[in-house]
């Protein structure tokens, strides 16, 4: 008989088959507790779900479960109360949790708890769990901006405001009209989230290493105890598959495209060649050089992470792209990506509900601009069309030449005089009055007729859409926190019944 080794190298829990210990270079090379940190509540939650499972179909006694289970809660606790340190020689959470539960419990209990599991289903569902608590949290923060944005735009339904088409001046909206579009941005964003939550929300647990176990697991027992919905079925896809990363990520990172828009106009705007906007003092920061400067830099910096972001999916599909069946251990970068895309773009959500909450509208700027550089010159044709009942491609000509001329002579379309007069020399006979009515700003807004135009009525019939949209997805998140909740507790509840605390 070949003599068993007992003592290794290693002092590693998968130590067995090795006679060195690792490299200290390898060691740091290869840790990943700077990528787990952020799910070690997850782990532990995991572990007893899934020893509760081990006991439930009889593969681990209940002795034994229960010292796994009384050092799993002291593990939280711990946890809790910060003194629950990663070790990096322990490679990850994983192997940190364990490690913890073998030296408090003992091995002979200790070492049960990974039984018909792998660190390669384990890591993915830790990593799925976390996840769906920051698409969760993403969400929410997202709704209050929404909430922000429709509280102002329900004052400004009336308000004019320049509309823009390659930063010129196109044709006049209303300030209103401008932030529903934004807070529509945001409601598909959350679509977005909603759907990405949904596929993350599948449990790989059990998939072991990566084809099932030989053990008489109950895989959905797991799904059902860590709050996930259903679970991934094909073992290797369980524990292979990332795409729900990358959806989630990618619908993080249209959300930061969004909110850089937001961004980039809140630092447009309250320049003061626009002057429209004034940030609040408390959002804004100052020069160390030129006393009299208000830096718009909470819009600056929102564009800056919305670059962190982008860069951070490309980093994720590209980590992804063109691996081989089954786990690899390039999966162990596919977390951070997604961290800190989470991170900056909570960050961002918070600095921007801040600042739009306390941002101030320059009407009376907002109207002027409006009207200015010919705004209204589309509105002016379409007068023609209706009333003369030209063709547009001539009403476009002849509006077009009266432009010219006006600008040549360094007038506006508010020379009203001045361009009824052009347009009678031109066979449209006009009066001033009439022109003035025609080309002013709010008259502009409200002759618009279609669905979703900046008429101030059709503005208020999208925000009562949009609120009422609002509701219901809050609605819908508040259910997704409960149901995590509710899974969570009954965890606890099964875990203080083997504990004899119940
Ligand atoms: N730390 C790894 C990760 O983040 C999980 C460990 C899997 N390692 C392994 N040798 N099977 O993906």
């Amino acid at each position: 008989m070949v003599a068993m080794k007992h003592t290794s190298g290693s002092d590693k829990l998968w130590g067995g088959r090795f006679e060195a210990d690792v490299d200290e270079t390898m060691l740091l090379f290869s840790e990943s507790t700077w990528a787990d940190a952020h799910m070690i509540a997850e782990d532990i939650w995991g572990s007893e779900a899934h020893a509760l499972m081990l006991h439930e179909c009889g593969i681990n006694s209940t002795e034994h479960t229960r010292e796994i289970l009384r050092w799993l809660e002291e593990a939280r606790r711990r946890f809790e109360a910060g003194e629950l340190e990663l070790k990096v020689e322990l490679e990850d959470v994983h192997m940190n949790v364990e490690s913890f539960l073998r030296e408090e419990a003992g091995p002979e209990a200790g070492g049960r708890l990974h039984t018909a599991r792998s660190r390669n289903d384990q890591v993915v569902t830790d990593f799925r769990m976390r996840l769906r608590r920051y698409l969760l949290d993403i969400r929410e923060a997202a709704a209050e901006l929404r909430e922000v944005l429709l509280d102002h735009a329900e004052k400004l339904t009336d308000a004019p405001f320049p509309g823009f088409t390659h930063t010129q001046h196109a044709q006049p909206v209303t300030a209103g009209f401008w932030l529903a579009a934004h807070a529509a941005g945001l409601e598909r964003d959350d679509q977005r989230l909603a759907q990405a939550y949904l596929r993350t929300n599948q449990c790989p647990l059990g998939a072991a290493a990566l084809a099932g176990t030989s053990f008489p697991t109950d895989r959905e027992l797991t799904a059902k105890l860590l709050g996930f919905d259903g679970v991934v079925m094909v073992a290797l896809d369980a524990v292979q598959s990332r795409d729900f990363a990358v959806e989630s990520l990618a619908a993080i990172a249209n959300l930061m495209i969004n909110l850089s828009r937001m961004a980039e106009e809140t630092v447009l705007f309250s320049s003061p060649a626009f002057g429209m906007l004034e940030v609040d003092d408390s959002f804004a920061t100052g020069s160390s050089i030129m006393p009299q400067k208000k830096n718009p830099c909470a819009g600056e910096l929102s564009r800056a992470r919305t670059a962190a972001v982008a860069g951070r999916l490309m980093e994720l599909i590209t980590l992804l792209k063109a691996l081989p069946s089954g786990y690899n251990r390039d999966y162990q970068h596919d977390k951070l990506p997604l961290w800190d895309a989470c991170t900056d773009a909570l960050a961002t959500l918070r600095v921007m509900i801040g600042m739009w909450r306390t941002m101030q509208f320059k009407t009376e700027r907002m109207a002027e601009l409006a009207g200015a550089e010919f705004a209204s010159a589309t509105e002016l044709a379409n007068y023609l069309v209706r009333e003369r009942n030209m063709p547009f491609r001539d009403c476009h000509e002849l509006v077009g030449s009266l432009v010219g001329t006006l600008v040549e002579e360094g007038a506006t379309l508010d020379d009203h005089e001045r361009v009824a007069e052009i347009l009678t020399e031109h066979g449209q006979e006009m009066t001033a009055e009439q022109v003035a009515e025609i080309v002013d700003p709010l008259a502009v807004v409200r002759a618009q007729k279609s669905l979703g135009s900046t008429n101030p009525d059709e503005v208020r019939r999208c925000l009562e859409q949009l609120r009422c949209n609002l509701a219901v997805d809050r609605e819908e998140q508040q259910d997704d926190r409960q149901h995590l909740q509710d899974a969570f507790e009954e965890t606890m509840r099964r875990v203080r019944e083997i504990l004899g605390e119940e």
